[in-house]
């Protein structure tokens, strides 16, 4: 019986050189079919506000929403660790906070782990779940629950300053307990140097080859959203033209007298 991706396997891969993979997913058959693909883990990002829900950011999806398609994908996945992520303002708060949210994502929605945006209590929050049993992956750089922060969607840590920041941020987590930590919109150089200084995986998006693995938004990846084609994402499919077209010709079918066929 295949034996699900526990955060053990997670630092074992990255103790041999092995690169991680992971993806984000939002509903019971894409869990299944990127579960199916070998990654290592799928996130339920909070992207699902935009992917899955059509608003603007990130920042309004709620606890409930996340817990909600945190249970489907877990359903469809048998193999891969399943990673609930955590929206905005729902642990930044403190460590009791963030225990009662992050404790429905494994009890309600059978996730095996959170993941949580740096916020100025970062560690202190992570140390607190990790000791009452909930795996944490950090997330670094670009952390789009601070998009009006940060004034749009920039690249973090290109001056000396904010880099050795990114470092501290990083050795903080690691010492926290995080199991691993994503990179998220940085230099490959920077990215490249925290990788080196902390023994934890880090899994880079935007951030260059260099992280011990990768995460990508899955409608990046299929070439789900036409209008919408970030630079560091790759689209191995053309997805939405593929549905576009299917469609059509079954509206054509349908509309001919075509499809069904007499029973
Ligand atoms: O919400 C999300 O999909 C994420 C990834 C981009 C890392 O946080």
């Amino acid at each position: 019986m295949p034996k699900r991706t526990t955060v053990l396997d997670f630092q074992a891969k990255c103790d041999k050189g092995e690169k991680l993979s992971i993806v984000t997913a939002y509903d019971y058959a894409m869990a299944m079919a990127v579960d199916a693909a070998g990654v290592d883990a799928i996130l339920v990002g909070d992207s699902l506000n935009m992917t899955m829900l059509g608003r603007e950011n990130t920042l309004s999806a709620t606890l409930d929403e996340m817990l909600h398609h945190t249970e489907a994908v877990a359903k469809g996945a048998k193999n891969a660790m399943v990673i609930g992520d955590m929206p905005f303002l729902t642990y930044q708060l403190g460590p009791e906070q963030a225990l009662e949210n992050a404790g429905a994502f494994l009890t309600e929605a059978g996730a095996q782990a959170v993941k949580l945006e740096w916020c100025p209590r970062a560690s202190e929050i992570t140390k607190f779940l990790v000791e009452n049993g909930v795996p944490v992956m950090g997330h670094l750089g670009f952390t789009p629950q601070q998009i009006h922060r940060f004034g749009g969607y920039h690249q973090q840590g290109k001056d000396k300053a904010s880099a050795a920041l990114l470092l501290k941020e990083a050795k903080a987590l690691e010492a926290a307990g995080a199991f691993g930590i994503v990179l998220e919109l940085i230099p490959s150089d920077i990215a490249k140097k925290i990788t080196a200084s902390v023994k934890i995986p880090t899994i880079g998006i935007g951030a260059g080859p260099d992280c011990d693995g990768q995460v990508q938004v899955l409608h990046d990846l299929l070439g789900l959203m036409p209008d919408f084609h970030p630079k560091h994402a790759k689209a191995y499919l053309k997805l939405h033209e593929a549905i576009r077209d299917a469609v059509k010709q079954y509206v054509a079918e349908v509309g001919a007298g075509k499809f069904p066929p007499k029973s």
